[in-house]
């Protein structure tokens, strides 16, 4: 069966049929997720009821995996429950136990409940993520996101013209202290140097342009922090109006795929205390740090 794209939303967002991630894709069925992923931005394939590795080799068909490493205070290698290359965003230990509330490694999966782009806090921030549904919670937790291709369509004249050359500091500091969560180590604020990011980027194969906005954007060059964090606060809920937004509601096996180059997404609330949600994240490196694409 060839594989097949249908649209979920007005503006982006499509459901894959067609395609067993668990096998190894032909030339054909990677164009064409590719093609979707220019298209929609977000892929939703369902029923993939796929292991770590089966995840790991469908993402590898797409590009590199990013590799970076994490300050030791967050969470050492050995004490993490996944294996290389696999992020754990469930509500879990090492032990399948429930983390408790005021664990630090809960207060930094916390903050991914702020509107965000995975890894606009590194110089070269992600392309894809594709995030694997392995155990759902009863109520809650869906993942929404918006469109931000739409949203810089959407700019009056004057504003698309003030945020053209315009770049930000990202760092992973900024998202967590707008939770209130300032307790960073020296190393850890030493790795979460802010890095520079245009405002503005256009997707490397569809051209299209695309507001670059993210929870751990915190500062713009040549403004006060104050001017800026109004600034991007007034972009990101003109971003992230309902036409803008699409909100995925988990089913068991689902895979999302996103573009973190044009969406913007957060996870909701679900009753993290009581119940578990395990999903499995994979992403993929991308090609050139923002700074260096042409204006
Ligand atoms: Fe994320």
């Amino acid at each position: 069966m060839p594989v097949s794209i249908r649209p979920l939303h007005p503006m982006f967002v499509g459901e894959v049929a067609g395609i067993d991630c668990r096998r190894p894709l032909n030339h054909d069925e990677v164009a064409a997720i590719e093609a979707g992923m220019d298209r929609y931005a977000v892929l939703v394939i369902r029923e993939q009821f796929i292991t770590d590795e089966e995840q790991l080799a469908f993402t590898r068909q797409f590009g590199e995996l990013e590799a970076y490493r994490t300050p030791g205070h967050i969470r050492r290698r050995e004490e993490q429950r996944l294996g290389p290359g696999m992020a754990d965003f469930s509500n879990l230990d090492k032990s399948g136990n429930v983390m408790p509330a005021d664990d630090r490694v809960w207060f930094f999966k916390l903050a991914d409940r702020l509107w965000h782009s995975d890894s606009s806090f590194r110089p070269v921030p992600a392309k894809y993520s594709l995030l694997s549904a392995r155990v759902l919670p009863s109520w809650g937790g869906n993942t929404e996101f918006a469109d931000m291709r739409a949203a810089y369509d959407a700019l009056d004249t004057r504003t698309k013209a003030e945020v053209e050359g315009l770049v930000c500091l990202h760092s992973l500091a900024y998202s967590r202290a707008a939770i209130g969560f300032t307790e960073l180590s020296e190393e850890e604020m030493a790795a979460f140097e802010p890095v520079r990011q245009r405002l503005v980027r256009s997707h490397p194969v569809t051209g299209r342009k695309s507001l670059f906005l993210s929870a751990h954007a915190g500062a713009i060059e040549g403004w006060t922090i104050p001017e800026a964090r109004m600034f991007l606060r007034d972009l990101t809920e003109h971003a992230t109006q309902p036409d803008f937004v699409y909100s995925h509601v988990w089913r068991p096996g689902d895979i999302v795929i996103w573009d973190n180059r044009q969406t913007m997404h957060r996870a909701r609330r679900f009753d993290d205390r009581n119940e578990i949600r395990d999903m499995r994240r994979t992403t993929l490196a991308g090609d050139m740090p923002t700074i260096e694409q042409a204006a």
